[in-house]
């Protein structure tokens, strides 16, 4: 296991939180890895804690317990503001409700982590990307200008800029008809494999997890590995066999 073919490392981890009830485990010990470029969903009932999980490896959220390596970097031991650097570098995030900045247009929400990060030509990097995600008419508009669809390319599109090596997504089209989801899918899967991103997405769309190069399903807060492939042919077997008898 070296740095160069392991994006994500994680070990032993757990997440805690108090409450009125008193401590509420949320996560039970995960440990799992994810190789550079791979593209994995994380799948499960509502409340199974998909997104705890999410903003854990994504240095949005702090663990109570165990280890997350980025990238080789160790997520599990920096305060904020190293968190913070570490996004800014190395990840990108999707949210379900796609989390515009209601008061900048288009172009300028995409070129807002750009501006943080420091890069040179910011607004021209956002114009580029923008055409990438078939928006470039769209770029003075703001976000309630938008539809969900457009709004989530906007999204994408600011993920996107600073070349993330990691992209999160959370139920990246949970808000969109079946229409736009598919554009979506399409939008993240094709620049996934174009930056050679490793990209972990939670999902309820069977159809959308098994995209994915690998399925881990979320249960009451245990993590394990699912082969959707092997639940689909499993099912074909039974009913050929019922078929045939
Ligand atoms: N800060 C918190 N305080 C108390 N409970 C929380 C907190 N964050 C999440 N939970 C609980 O942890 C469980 C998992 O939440 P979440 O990760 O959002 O699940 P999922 O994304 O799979 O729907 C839920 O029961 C949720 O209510
Ligand atoms: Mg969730």
């Amino acid at each position: 296991m070296t740095k160069s073919s392991m994006m994500i490392q994680t070990k032993s981890v757990t997440k805690k939180v108090t409450t009125s009830e008193g401590e509420l485990q949320i996560l039970n010990p995960i440990s799992f890895d994810v190789e550079a470029g791979q593209s994995v969903a994380i799948i499960g009932a509502s409340g199974s804690g998909k997104s705890t999980l999410l903003g854990l490896l994504a240095g949005l959220d702090e663990v109570s317990d165990g280890e997350i390596l980025l990238d080789g970097e160790a997520l599990h031991s920096m305060d904020e503001e190293q968190r913070a650097r570490l996004r800014g570098d190395k990840v990108g995030f999707i949210f379900q409700s796609f989390m515009l900045v209601q008061s900048l247009s288009a172009l300028e929400n995409v070129m807002l982590p750009a501006e943080i990060a420091g890069l040179d030509n910011p607004k021209k990097r956002a114009q580029k990307i923008l055409e990438q995600v078939g928006l470039e008419h769209r770029a003075t508009h703001f976000p309630n200008q938008l539809s969900g669809g457009e709004q989530q390319r906007v999204a994408i599109a600011r993920a996107f800029i600073t070349n993330p090596k990691i992209l999160f997504a959370d139920e990246p089209t949970g808000n969109l008809d079946s229409k736009n989801s598919t554009k979506i899918e399409d939008l993240l899967f094709d620049l996934n494999r174009e930056s050679n991103t490793t990209l972990v997405l939670v999902t309820h769309d069977d159809e959308l997890a098994s995209r994915c190069q690998r399925q881990l399903r979320m249960t009451a807060g245990e993590l394990r590995e699912e082969n959707l492939r092997a639940v689909d042919s499993a099912i074909h077997a039974k009913m050929n066999a019922s078929e045939e008898s």
